[in-house]
């Protein structure tokens, strides 16, 4: 019985594409079975269409208040009956009641080596941007469990790149989102294996 993922996206779902595309790969034992966006229109919705994944959109535009929007994708999640929730660049702060019901099963990734530049503010571009202000070595990516903090829970696994001399924020977020896929698949299957 192939285990079940959900993933929780904002934006344009590069992340996601790495998942889905791990799944039917056989390289995860494991099928994606739903995709919720808090963005309408959020690219990666059209990617889970594409692979006939169910898409939801949870956001302010049809669930105004706070603690409806938490509770339906609570309630959503668990219609979709899942093994795994993934974070692959959700901007949404979870309700407390999400921890209670899904802790332990929760994955974020992270576009920096956590705990730099990681916690509240620090989320895309101006994580990379940051870190170029402040004329860092290194940089990478992180995949943690999600506790009720901001990327704050249990480290899985983290890769550390260089910067190169006239690295722009551009081109650093580029290379860091090819290590967040790498790694981001690495953990998953770590997850879905069991030796997490
Ligand atoms: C990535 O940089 C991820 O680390 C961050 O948001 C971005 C999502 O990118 N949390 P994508 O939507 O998966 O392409």
């Amino acid at each position: 019985m192939l285990k079940r993922i959900a993933v929780l996206i904002s934006g344009g779902g590069t992340n996601l594409q790495s998942v889905i595309d791990a799944c039917e790969n056989n390289i995860v034992n494991a099928e994606v079975v739903g995709v919720i966006s808090n963005k309408k229109n959020a690219y990666g919705l059209k990617r889970a269409q594409n692979h006939n994944i169910d898409s939801v959109y949870i956001g302010k535009g049809n669930y105004p208040n706070v603690d409806n929007r938490g509770r339906q994708l609570i309630s959503v999640l668990n219609e979709m009956n899942v093994d795994l929730i993934v974070l692959a660049g959700y901007l949404e702060i979870l309700h407390k009641d999400f921890f209670k019901e899904f802790e332990g099963r929760v994955l974020n990734i992270h576009p920096s080596l956590i705990p730099k530049y990681a916690g509240k503010g620090f989320y895309g571009m101006n994580v990379h941007e940051a870190v170029i202000k402040n004329n860092e070595k290194y940089s990478g990516a992180t995949v943690h469990f999600v506790d009720e903090e901001v990327d704050t829970g249990q480290i899985v696994m983290q890769e550390a790149i260089k910067i190169n001399v006239n690295e722009t924020a551009e081109s650093l977020q580029k290379r860091v989102l090819k290590i967040e896929h790498k790694i981001l698949i690495a953990s998953i299957k770590k997850y879905i294996d069991g030796e997490l």
